[in-house]
């Protein structure tokens, strides 16, 4: 499959150059009156953002056109803007190791599947090979927290990336070099002209960075709920649907599951302390819903590869990765093979940067918790300094919150609800009163939502 996508992305049509009679503003005006766009003016358009030769005005123009679009770009389209921006860059073949497999998460408050997942997948003998991403705003991003291990390189190159996948058969870096260029450029545009919230140009915008970057199994965990970019099932369907398509079109092995983010996955939001939850979690120490998520998103990868008959079979094996020690020893290659201080793996606390604790109560009348608001825990995270306003914001790794609530716990006055963790004293009250206010108690019970609504195949 990924030697037909390189054959194709150095073919001649997907280099195309905008043909000289088709002129910018015609791609735009069509865009805009909902006209089908050829495969050869999208690739020759992708071509003339990466280049330069369309303006950024161009870009951003056409960008709101398709946001605003009357029918929505097709499937067909979507997917040649999807490999026409895989192909603007370098596309890694990873197909000579066999199954490579990678996961991705849209974006959660508490999401450190990855710390846990990965590790569980390569102890069941399936290379994972992924990069990943940062934060913004309210969520968490994986390299983040892999940076909280004094030492660990995120950094790699294509080779030592590839060297690793092969060899160890575990492997989380960033983005190595060039990769979909174009989404570099289209994305920095969307950012500031309003125009992120597209179904498609999410979709192309992840999957032509999850082809270029190699792997050929892929589960993409589509958030939603309050704390996600998806609010509603049907637009976390649609999204889930529009890249599983897009995956299936070259041959990738691909499926999408739909998890919940009414409230924070696990306990802790913060970087090392997310790496804390992650390796506790691993030892078989982890709070029950991020460990169930993690079972069940490891062993949606281990059946896609093809390394168990059914969905119960797989979840055994993954299991067995937690009780046998199996995947904790694997995060440990991962660690040290990226120069990570391996001593993280048997004594946590003493190698992470971890800030002052400062226990937070409940203060209101007894009940059961109705709501534990995702974006409250998350913004109040960033604003400890654990994550980033905007991109190039430098964060503290120390800082965040582990919270005590789940929806559907009961509770009353003088309950732990939470731990805040700074050492700046100035911030205490502020982050107090946030974690008060974001939880919403009442005196019925209100049933907790499913970790995992749906499967997108
Ligand atoms: N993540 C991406 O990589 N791109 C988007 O457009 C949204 C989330």
């Amino acid at each position: 499959m990924r030697a037909a996508l390189v054959k194709y992305a150095g073919s001649v049509e997907l280099k195309t150059e905008l043909s000289s009679h088709i002129k910018p503003v015609d791609i735009i005006t069509k865009t805009k009156h909902g006209e089908t766009l050829s495969q050869e003016e999208i690739f020759g358009w992708v071509n003339g953002i990466t280049s330069g030769k369309v303006k950024d005005y161009q870009t951003s123009a056409w960008l709101m056109a398709v946001c605003l679009r009357q029918p929505p770009l097709s499937k067909d389209e979507t997917v040649d803007l999807t490999l026409a921006m895989a192909a603007s860059g370098e596309v890694l073949n990873l197909d000579e190791f066999g199954i490579v497999a990678d996961k991705h998460s849209s974006g959660g408050v508490g999401d450190k599947t990855t710390l846990v997942v990965a590790p569980m997948v390569a102890a069941c003998d399936v290379k994972v090979g992924k990069m990943s991403g940062r934060g913004l705003g309210h969520t968490g991003g994986t390299l983040d927290k892999l940076e909280s291990i004094p030492g660990f390189r995120v950094d790699l190159n294509k080779e030592e990336f590839i060297r690793q996948t092969d060899k160890v058969g575990i492997v989380v870096t960033g983005q190595t070099g060039d990769l979909a260029p174009a989404d570099g450029v289209l994305y920095s545009l969307r950012d500031v002209t309003g125009t992120i919230d597209s179904i498609p140009l999410i979709a192309a915008s992840i999957m032509s960075k999850k082809i270029a970057s190699g792997a050929n199994t892929l589960v993409l965990d589509v958030k939603v709920g309050s704390g996600a970019f998806m609010k509603t099932l049907d637009e976390a369907r649609e999204l889930a649907k529009t890249m599983v398509d897009i995956g299936r079109s070259i041959g990738m092995k691909v499926i999408a599951e739909i998890s919940d983010m009414n409230q924070p996955l696990g306990e802790a939001v913060g970087n090392s302390l997310e790496v804390l939850e992650a390796i506790n979690t691993l030892k078989g120490n982890g709070p029950p819903d991020f460990y169930e998520h993690c079972i069940d998103t490891a062993a949606q990868i281990i059946l896609l590869a093809g390394k168990a008959e059914n969905m119960e079979v797989a979840r055994g094996l993954i299991e067995r990765t937690i009780t046998e020690g199996t995947a904790l020893g694997k995060f440990r290659d991962m660690v040290r093979a990226q120069g990570g201080d391996e001593n993280v793996v048997d004594s946590p606390e003493d190698i992470l940067s971890i800030a002052a604790p400062h226990d937070v109560y409940y203060e209101g009348e007894d009940g059961y918790i109705g709501e534990v608001d995702p974006m409250v825990i998350g913004l109040t995270a960033m604003r400890l300094g654990g994550g980033r306003e905007k991109k190039g914001d430098s964060i503290d790794y120390s800082v965040g919150v582990v919270t005590k609530c789940k929806v559907g716990k009961q509770i009353k006055k003088g309950d732990l609800i939470g731990v805040i963790y700074t050492d700046d004293q100035s911030k205490i009250e502020e982050s107090t009163l946030a974690i008060q206010n974001g939880i919403t108690v009442g005196k019925d019970f209100v049933a907790p939502p499913p970790l995992i609504h749906e499967i997108i195949e």
